[in-house]
């Protein structure tokens, strides 16, 4: 199995990148090799030539995590997780960066409520420290780290931003990962009393939860490639960790709702598009397995009760899955949030592959970056294209289900001049065009409710360290100084109006 945008980062990186953008929701051919699928082999761009309203009420945010932002790492009673502990083995981050100073969020919050507010935001999304609230993954609450939180929700709603709050983005208490991790099932019943205790203190304020951001993500990286925390490198641990982390979010859905039945609750999973390659009927096989493994692994044990087609040949042994438990991870979730920043492209393995790769066998699905498109500092793909494809699928395929873009932004790593302005001209254009495909699939009926840049501001790129840049604001890690870059003031503008404008 070929999943992860970070693992197929690195084939393409070095790749040329295409230029040209002048197209209005329409495609401009590129050369093709034969039997390639004609829809991969050109660069269909959206770049808005009227105004673009956007419906009464859309949220304009931007999104950060907890471990990406906040440092602190041992302050006021908070426990020790598998990032701090992945982040202080030698060799594990680019540069032996950690995330225990990050942007200093935890003391520094108050600055970025001010860029938010600068930025016109009505909408927040940042993440909870499950460490921070109990120390070793269970017991006793530590109040002070839910005062910090509190606070916060407190002062973003005095601002009238909503707070979109997510409650676990891949920093487990390392006393967890101690006791076997997401693989051990256990932790679906200490994940569901973690969130009740967190419903219980901000359940009055903060209406609108996401259960787990990017499981496929955080299982793949950490359980199966270990290039993130934890580290680990098992097939069986990944296959057990996404049945046990399908366990909780049904039972962490039922944890809230028993609190406040009317609050609204959904996922963040990474999601891509996946096109075949070519029109084999191989490839396009694999672009089915690629989809269930990409997008649906996590929606359709919650929607359909069960694991996604292209996907149920595995047995039930190997995934841990018991009698009764596709019942337990089936759950009315109330939006799908999606986290989207690059296509994939999904071919079948060849013979030797298969034979010599129990991944390749187990799961007969090569998945590679988009070639056509420019590419961002940290080599992914720009195609905003796959937006619109993304969100109109899931539209089809979930009967018009509330949408929330949870995620979406690029690293460009531009700094301030010698006046002090940050000219991110690439990342304007690169929202601008995304917010553009997004808006088509609105006019064809998807029911989108909001956009979240990532991120507010720059921070710990988790394996990449401090070296990819992906905010709205810039951060000058020496002073924790946050200065809003031109992409920052062109969003506000854009938030403010509640239109994409059709120039820049
Ligand atoms: C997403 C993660 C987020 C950040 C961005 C760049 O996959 O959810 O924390 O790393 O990528």
């Amino acid at each position: 199995m070929h999943l992860t945008r970070r693992r197929f980062v690195q084939s393409i990186l070095g790749a040329t990148a295409a230029a040209g953008l002048p197209f209005t929701f329409s495609s401009c051919a590129g050369s093709s090799k034969a039997g390639t699928n004609p829809a991969l082999v050109s660069t269909p761009q959206f770049n808005p030539s009227v105004d673009i309203p956007f419906p009464k009420g859309f949220f304009w945010g931007a999104a950060t995590s907890a471990y990406q932002i906040e440092g602190a790492w041992k302050e006021d009673g908070k426990g020790e997780s598998i990032w701090d502990r992945f982040t202080h083995t030698p060799g594990k981050i680019k540069n032996g960066d950690t995330g225990d100073v990050a942007c200093e969020s935890y003391h520094r919050w108050r600055d970025d409520l001010a860029l938010m507010r600068a930025m016109n935001l009505s909408s927040y999304r940042f993440s909870i420290s499950w460490p921070r609230i109990q120390p070793s993954g269970s017991g006793p609450v530590n109040a002070k780290g839910m005062d910090y939180y509190s606070r916060l929700v407190d002062a973003l709603l005095e601002a009238h931003i909503r707070p979109l709050v997510t409650l676990y983005h891949w920093d487990l208490p390392q006393a967890l990962e101690d006791a076997g991790g997401w693989p051990n099932r256990d932790l679906a019943a200490h994940f569901a009393d973690y969130v009740q205790v967190v419903a219980q203190s901000l359940g009055d304020r903060v209406s609108d939860w996401i259960l787990f951001n990017e499981p496929d993500a955080f299982l793949d990286l950490g359980y199966l490639e270990g290039t993130h925390a934890p580290g680990r490198k098992s097939l069986l641990d990944f296959l057990r960790g996404t049945h046990v982390v399908n366990l909780a979010q049904g039972a962490g859905f039922r944890a809230i709702k028993a609190i406040r039945p009317n609050c609204r609750i959904g996922i963040a999973p990474s999601m891509s598009p996946c096109d075949p390659a070519t029109d084999s009927e191989a490839d396009k096989l694999a672009a089915d397995r690629a989809h269930g493994v990409m997008n649906t692994l996590f929606l359709d044990p919650a929607l359909r009760g069960r694991y996604p087609d292209a996907l149920t040949f595995l047995p039930n042994r190997t995934m841990g899955i018991k009698p009764g438990d596709m019942e337990k991870t089936r759950v009315p979730l109330d939006f799908i949030g999606i986290n989207l920043y690059y296509r994939v492209i999904a071919s079948s393995p060849g013979v030797i592959e298969r034979a010599t790769h129990l991944q390749d066998w187990l799961f007969p699905v090569k998945m590679d970056g988009g070639q056509q498109g420019p590419k961002t500092d940290i080599g992914w793909e720009v195609w905003p294209k796959a937006l619109y494809d993304m969100v109109t699928r899931i539209t089809r395929e979930y009967n018009r289900p509330a949408i929330e873009i949870t995620e979406s932004g690029c690293a460009y790593n531009d700094g301030p001049d010698s006046s002090g302005v940050i000219h991110d001209t690439r990342r304007t254009t690169y929202h601008r065009e995304y917010l553009a495909a997004l808006a088509q699939s609105m006019s064809e009926g998807a029911d989108v409710r909001s956009y979240h840049v990532w991120s507010l501001m720059d921070n710990f790129e988790w394996a990449e360290g401090y070296s990819q840049r992906f905010g709205l604001a810039y951060v000058d890690y020496k002073t924790q100084q946050r200065t809003i870059k031109d992409s920052g003031r062109w969003y506000a503008d854009v938030a403010s109006r509640n239109v994409l404008p059709a120039s820049l």
